[in-house]
């Protein structure tokens, strides 16, 4: 398997540890064959890609085999972020080329240097239209195929009010958890998303309420996590 180094790493703060300690409790109770989740918003910058990273670090802290599929096929923000670098200097190849069949997906899915942490970029280009892709065929034999080799999956997507993605990646995972900036959507717009996941046949998991109290952190403006259980997940 070949391997990535992630060299921008820092410790996660203690809430964000406990913010995701509670969330991994939360998604358990969900049942045992949860196991494959797309994360996802209303609109930009709710912080999706934050806690799937964050996701994938405490799942794999906690001994679980992890993997973070990166499916924001179009504003992938992961190798800049955390300065990924391909440790044999190779092609990046990631789900876009596995996705068009230009690649496998045994060279797309990486190790890290996180212990029991691996994940699936996107590759080495972006996608200008990669609707079609999720909706073949091979995106759902791919994932029954991961299924079997990771004890977790999480999928990070593109936010349901600017493109279809994540409504289609959505129902081919056992559940969907939209995450939510703080003070950034209304009620409606939570509703209508959590709606346009119900109708296309998502299980949704909840909801993260991200951005909590950033104003007040003592931690250098760094924002909180409260994440929610299902059964608090009412309108
Ligand atoms: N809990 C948090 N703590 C610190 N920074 C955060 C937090 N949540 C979001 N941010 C910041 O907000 C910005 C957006 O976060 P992120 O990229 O995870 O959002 P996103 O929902 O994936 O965005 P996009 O819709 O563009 O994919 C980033 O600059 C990130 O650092
Ligand atoms: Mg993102």
């Amino acid at each position: 398997m070949r391997s990535i180094t992630i060299s921008g790493l820092k410790d996660p703060s203690y809430e964000m540890n406990e913010a995701m300690n509670v969330l991994r409790t939360n998604v358990s109770y969900s049942g045992e064959s949860v196991k494959l989740v797309a994360i996802t918003s209303v609109d930009e910058n709710a912080g999706k890609s934050i806690v799937s990273f964050e996701m994938m670090r405490n799942y794999a802290n906690a001994g679980l085999k992890t993997l973070l599929i990166d499916a924001d096929l179009r504003k992938s923000v992961f190798s800049a972020r955390y300065g990924a670098v391909v440790d044999d200097g190779l092609q990046f190849i990631g789900l876009a080329d596995v996705l068009s069949g230009k690649g496998e997906i045994n060279d797309a899915v990486y190790k890290t240097n996180i212990v029991n942490a691996y994940v699936l970029p996107i590759g080495s280009n972006y996608v200008l239209n990669p609707t079609p892709l999720f909706s073949g065929k091979i995106f759902s034999a791919m994932l029954d195929v991961l299924k079997k080799a990771f004890d977790f999956i999480i999928i990070d997507t593109p936010p349901l009010g600017r493109v279809i993605d994540a409504a289609i990646i959505a129902p081919n995972c056992n559940g969907a958890i939209l995450v939510i900036g703080a003070n950034e959507v209304d009620y409606r717009q939570v509703n209508d998303a959590k709606n346009q996941l119900l109708r296309v046949g998502a299980n949704v998991l909840g909801c993260v309420l991200n951005k909590v109290g950033a104003e007040n952190s003592r931690y250098g403006g760094k924002y909180k996590y409260y994440s929610r259980y299902k059964s608090e997940y009412r309108y």
